[in-house]
């Protein structure tokens, strides 16, 4: 197909937009392209493994958010950053009109270097220090989401002014996905929950400092939810218990943030999360869940990490063996693997990996692409079909690792961090540059 473009209709593209970047595609050499730029001469220039990430990916479903959810009375689009934070992607946000959700000092800094308002920054976590609060309270943040009765009175202990708080709230809502990203059931860390009057007494408790202004409610159900009817679902508990609050303590809260968690495919053939319909929920479920309560529409915030980070991202690994075990099954060895994508050790995940420095001629194989970690485990995709040619030297890109790869990335094996590289319109340029053994070597005391 790459070299006679005119079948082009006949069969499906080489890069499937669902799942790369959306400039992705191959130039005449059948080298993959992104933003504009041969991938193979970003191996040149910064080596392998490298993160790539597309900015024109970026902010187009940034803006798209803005587009889809730009309904009546307000609505917010909060990045969560911690899918993926430098601070030229806090710039781009920021640029974009999106506000940041940190959970860390460290995020919070980052975001503040990049140039976000404060007023626009939503802090986050289920165990912040009483150091991060008074960090938070001196920048600024516009809003802090409070989780446990003792984060109420640290807060209230460090505020120098009126600090606009939220609740975090688990509605009791079970996304059936990986228990590590089910948030929204009762049965976990994070949040007061709905039963049993915890968030209403955790709301009194907040009241009880002036200093505290309690504005809203927030829930996050979970990561990687395909069912916008969840959403409305939450929706009806968060207002229902909104009205709540106002009839035990006689205030009307005015804001409503139901997280983020926004499906993306990772394969083929995965789902995501339609952007459309999740709109049309939203204001179905507001509608008819402040009818029944008679509570007045409060502004809707959304905090989308993956949704909008995820597809922007490549991972680019060089060939270092290919051989095939008596077991029958060929291994793929690259010179990245869980230190760069704990995901697959973590939650299972499936990638889609491409030839991304030639054409794909030839017959196919199956094969497993592993890392180059010291544990049996350590794969990047099982089972995947790439040229039965394959030889050491040649270039991999892994789709969709802009969300959670650079953020989740460790050292183990003394392995450095790959270099995060932002491509846009034939440039690249690296965003955070590579760990190296002189950096590994700073940390180590002696
Ligand atoms: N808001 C809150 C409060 C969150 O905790 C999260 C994610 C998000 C928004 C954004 O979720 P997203 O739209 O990116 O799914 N490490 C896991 C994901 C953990 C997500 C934790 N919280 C993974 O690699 O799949």
């Amino acid at each position: 197909m790459d070299i006679l473009p005119s079948l082009g209709q006949a069969a499906p593209p080489r890069f499937d937009p669902a799942i790369w970047p959306i400039t992705a595609h191959p130039d005449e050499e059948g080298r993959l392209c992104v933003g504009g730029v041969p991938l193979a001469d970003i191996a040149d220039e910064f080596h392998t493994p490298a993160y790539v990430i597309d900015e024109n990916d970026f902010r187009n479903r940034a803006r798209r958010y803005r587009k889809a959810l730009r309904g009546s009375n307000g609505f917010e689009v909060v990045y969560a950053g911690k899918s993926l934070l430098t601070t030229a992607v806090a710039r781009w946000a920021r640029e974009e009109g999106l506000g940041v959700d940190v959970c860390s000092s460290g995020e919070l800094a980052v975001a503040l270097a990049g140039g976000v308002d404060p007023a626009r920054i939503v802090m986050h976590g289920n165990a912040k220090s009483p150091d991060e609060l008074r960090e938070a309270v001196r920048a600024g943040v516009g809003r802090i989401v409070l989780d446990s009765c003792v984060e109420i009175a640290y807060l209230a202990g460090v505020a120098q002014r009126r600090q606009p708080v939220l609740i975090r709230v688990t509605p009791d809502i079970d996304i059936h996905g990986h228990r590590a990203v089910t948030t929204g059931i009762s049965d976990q860390k994070f949040g007061f929950t709905l039963a049993e009057g915890q968030a209403a007494d955790a709301a009194k408790r907040v009241l009880a400092h002036p200093i505290l202004d309690l504005v809203g409610l927030h829930c996050h159900i979970g990561s990687q939810v395909t069912d916008p009817a969840l959403y409305g679902e939450a929706i009806h508990r968060m207002i229902a218990a909104m009205a709540d609050i106002r009839a035990q303590h006689g205030v009307i809260l005015t804001e409503l943030n139901i997280g983020g968690g926004h499906a993306i495919p990772y394969i083929p053939g995965d789902r995501e999360l339609d952007l459309g319909e999740l709109a049309r929920v939203i204001e179905d479920a507001l509608d008819e869940a402040c009818a029944a309560e008679h509570f007045p529409r409060p502004k809707i915030v959304v905090e989308p990490g993956r949704a909008i980070s995820g597809r922007a991202g490549v991972t680019l690994y060089r060939v270092c063996s290919v051989k095939t075990q008596s077991g029958g099954r060929t291994f793929v060895a690259v010179d990245g693997g869980m230190s760069d994508n704990p995901r697959v050790s973590l939650y299972g995940a499936q990638y889609t990996v491409a030839l991304a420095n030639r054409h794909p001629l030839g017959h196919k194989q199956r094969v497993t692409v592993a890392g180059r970690h010291c544990e049996a485990g350590d794969e990047i995709a099982r089972d995947v079909e790439l040229p039965a040619d394959l030889r050491p030297g040649d270039l991999l890109a892994v789709a969709c690792t802009g969300a959670y790869h650079h953020s989740m990335a460790s050292n183990y094996n003394m392995v450095g961090r790959p270099s995060l590289v932002a491509v846009k319109d034939g440039r690249a340029r690296a965003m955070v540059r590579r760990e190296t053994i002189a950096d590994l070597l700073s940390r180590d005391c002696g």
